[in-house]
């Protein structure tokens, strides 16, 4: 199967140093690219600003704001079976760059933001999707409403949801834990592990709900 997974930050430029970003370092999508080729699937990654070396045999595609990954995730739908939409997208970005950068000594910035586009719901709305999608819900409570609303609201197929508030757990740490919901299931847990043990057993569950 081929596996389409963007994985990582975004970066929203304010000016030429500064920027607005998330919390991710891309481990969990880079453990979901490493074990989908393990299980011998083709891999699309597309990776926001991350220092991880990217996995061997994936087709790494960097990009660095929201838009670039909305544009490269449009772009490299051609043939895919399974996307699995894990990168921590900016939900917002400054209405305008400025090309200098702004100086202290002018006072505080009042930065106007705006909403990126949605690259999860954008797929959920394709006319004639033929790929099982899968979404993440980084919740820091009401983790089951929360990835139920998105489950409906973005038209997954799949919302893989990772409780964000526990200390070593979610961005950045090695490990994780994930509750995966499918429309009339009951959420399935897969309990604390490390990031390439819980992608391996996401893997599996993702091909076999295609
Ligand atoms: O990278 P790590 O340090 O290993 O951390 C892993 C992780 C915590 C980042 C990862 O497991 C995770 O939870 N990723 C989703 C982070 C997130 O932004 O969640 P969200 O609930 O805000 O977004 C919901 C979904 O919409 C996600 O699939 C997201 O990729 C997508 N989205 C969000 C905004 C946007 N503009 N476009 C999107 O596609």
């Amino acid at each position: 199967m081929k596996f389409l997974i963007t994985a990582g930050p975004t970066r929203e430029p304010i000016d030429p140093v500064r920027y607005i970003s998330n919390r991710s370092s891309g481990k969990m999508g880079y453990a979901i690219a490493q074990a989908a080729l393990d299980a011998g699937h083709e891999v699309v990654l597309i990776s926001g600003p991350v220092a991880l070396p990217a996995p061997a045999r994936a087709q790494l595609v960097r990009v660095t704001t929201a838009d670039e990954m909305y544009d490269a995730v449009h772009a490299n739908l051609g043939g895919i079976d399974i996307a699995v939409l894990c990168a921590a997208v900016a939900d917002f970005k400054p209405a305008v760059f400025v090309a200098r950068k702004i100086k202290k000594s002018a006072g505080i910035p009042m930065i106007e933001l705006v909403p990126t586009r949605d690259i999860l719901a954008s797929l959920g709305a394709l006319p004639e999707k033929k790929f099982l999608l899968a979404g993440f819900a980084a919740e820091t409570d009401d983790l089951e409403k929360n990835a139920r609303e998105k489950l409906e609201k973005k038209r997954c197929d799949v919302v893989v949801a990772n409780d964000v508030s526990a200390p070593g757990l979610g961005f950045e740490s090695d490990e994780n834990e994930l509750t995966i919901f499918l429309p009339d299931q009951p959420g399935r847990v897969l309990p604390r592990g490390s990031k390439s043990d819980i992608a391996k057993v996401l893997v599996k569950i993702l091909c076999a709900a295609q």
